[in-house]
């Protein structure tokens, strides 16, 4: 790396802060290599509670970082792999060979404005396709389940990073296999960048895979010889596949080594169907931390909170800083209790459902129940403070310009979640490949009231293709509301950019969406919810957009 244009930015930044600033930033400057170097040395941790290194993006092997730009190609297929330690078993990945480096789910960072040409291959003995889950692109790249293509056959990717800078992800969408597939592996990150984040990563000094450190949350369940177990029962297929433990980046019990320092935490909740209610635990303390991102990339500004719900999909960028810590300091990223709200079940004639439901809303699991609750408190990372450096960073006041909502152009929608006859609904609907029932003009700015019925389940709702953004929140339960940052309802992790909206039992959530594009003709996208065993289940409509 050449330091000039390092030297450069950090001169630029603190002229602004006066000369004091000038002087900290060379300064620091200085001492980077060093501090750097050190990381590195240190003895492992021994924490029998966390037993395990976090697994994080590096040069190769599981998460290895690509930089995408050109032409790749990416192998969906069985792969031999230990998510228990010293017990390899079958999982699905997605393999790309590079320059004599084998990248297994890899993190693909890209800057906005590159073309990518990406040549699917299905190696699997089933249908698949990959969706690029955030991704503005023609629905020919879109990874719609019209497209999935069998296994042995290819599909051809051609199109430009048209994202602003974030975080986003990439998984499989074969219909209705969806969730097999991306709970036995399948799935990776997108990392978009551009100016301002290039900017924010230069004011903290964050680096990809040591400060600035994607977590993805999922929940499985293993057999004793640590394979992938995916077998979801009648019941499991309506509410949803939950395991009983939860892996951050493919790690079982993990720990993670941090310095006092300030860290970048990009959080996706990557589970079929859990929800987290993430907070930072220090003793009995919760801390403090800043929520500076959210589906489609920075927000305005950072947004203080000591906790906060993350549905499925849904992704969360934080920074939690760790200035004032001591090394031997520990805590621990964890998922505070919460009402599931598995109200669906809530009925006379509920039987085995209102039983499971009971389970989730007290956390008194049965002793044999192969899974943890929904809403059951958890732990999730241990961090350890292991080092003193020195670092003169602040937590920046501005992160981004974030354009506003779009102004309504259309009559406002109204979508319904429901559920008839053990199938969850879409305005009253299941899917149809075949059928298109939400048809929109090209451009129109639609504002949809998105109303989750009173005997209904927490639901994600996604809509491919297109970002929008949370205008409100009405009727939500109180554990939601305590979180609202504005008069309007919405918690930090709605403001920003969305792709995937959490809509609680008996609530109703505006969103507003532009859906404008530059492609010729119609495009066909589709909404869905992102429990992926409601999604599979058909809770997932085509989206027309008539040119
Ligand atoms: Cu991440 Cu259609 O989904
Ligand atoms: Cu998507
Ligand atoms: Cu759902």
């Amino acid at each position: 790396m050449s330091t000039n244009p390092r030297r450069k930015f950090l001169i630029a930044a603190a002229a602004t802060a006066g000369a004091a600033g000038i002087a900290g930033a060379l300064l620091w400057q200085l001492r980077f290599r060093d501090e750097h170097a050190a990381h590195v040395k240190l003895p492992p941790v021994r924490d029998p509670e966390f037993p395990n290194p976090l697994r994080l993006p590096g040069s190769e092997g599981m998460y290895g970082v690509l930089d995408a730009a050109g032409a790749f190609a990416m192998v969906a297929k069985p792969v031999r792999h230990a998510l228990v330690p010293g017990k390899p078993a079958p999982v699905l990945a997605y393999e790309v060979e590079q320059q004599g480096r084998t990248l297994l789910n890899p993190v693909l960072r890209v800057r906005t404005g590159t073309q990518l040409r990406i040549k699917f291959w299905n190696a699997l003995e089933e249908t698949s396709i990959i969706h690029w889950h955030g991704f503005k692109v023609d629905s020919n790249n879109d990874g719609h389940p019209h497209y999935a293509v069998p296994g042995g056959a290819t599909y051809d990717y051609q199109y430009t990073v048209a994202n602003r800078a974030g975080t986003y992800w990439y998984h499989p969408h074969p219909h209705p296999l969806t969730g097999k597939q991306v709970y036995l592996g399948l799935a990776g990150l997108s990392i978009v960048e551009d100016d301002e984040e290039i900017a924010l990563q230069t004011a903290l000094d964050l680096r990809l895979g040591e400060t600035d450190v994607p977590l993805v949350l999922q929940d499985r369940r293993f057999d004793d010889s640590g394979q992938l177990v995916f077998a979801p029962t009648a019941d499991e297929r309506s509410q949803g596949h939950l395991g009983k433990d939860v892996l951050v980046n493919l790690t079982p019990r993990p720990h993670f080594q941090a310095a006092n320092r300030i860290y970048r935490f990009r959080v996706l909740n990557g589970s079929n169907a859990r929800m987290f209610r993430l907070a930072f635990r220090h003793g009995e303390e919760l801390l403090d931390y800043y929520v500076i991102g959210t589906d489609g990339g920075l927000l305005d500004r950072p947004y203080k909170v000591s906790e906060a719900f993350l549905a499925p999909a849904e992704r969360m960028d934080v920074l939690l800083d760790l200035r004032r810590a001591q090394p031997g300091d520990s805590l621990t990223l964890v998922s505070l209790p919460f009402d599931p709200m598995h109200h669906e079940a809530v009925r006379p004639d509920a039987g085995a459902n209102a039983e499971h439901a009971q389970h989730d809303a007290h956390g008194a699991a049965a002793p044999q129940m192969p899974y943890t609750p929904d809403g059951a408190a958890l732990d999730l990372l241990r961090i350890h403070v292991r080092q003193r450096i020195p670092y003169a960073r602040e937590v920046p006041q501005t992160l981004s310009r974030v354009a506003p909502p779009p102004a309504a152009t259309a009559k406002p929608r109204l979508i319904t979640l429901d559920q008839s006859k053990g199938a969850w609904r879409i305005n009253g609907l299941t899917y149809d490949m075949m059928a298109t029932p939400i048809v929109v003009k090209r451009g129109a700015a639609e504002v949809w009231e998105i109303r989750n019925a009173d005997r209904s389940m927490p639901h994600p709702m996604h809509i491919h293709g297109f970002q929008s953004r949370v205008l409100s929140r009405e009727g939500s339960p109180e554990q939601q509301r305590r979180l609202a940052v504005a008069d309007n309802g919405l918690a930090a992790t709605d403001l920003g950019w969305k792709d995937t909206v959490l809509s609680w039992p008996g609530e109703t959530v505006r969103i507003v969406t532009e859906f404008s594009h530059p492609y010729l003709g119609d495009q066909v996208y589709m909404v869905h919810c992102h429990n992926l065993e409601h999604e599979d289940g058909g809770m997932m409509l085509n989206l027309k957009v008539a040119a």
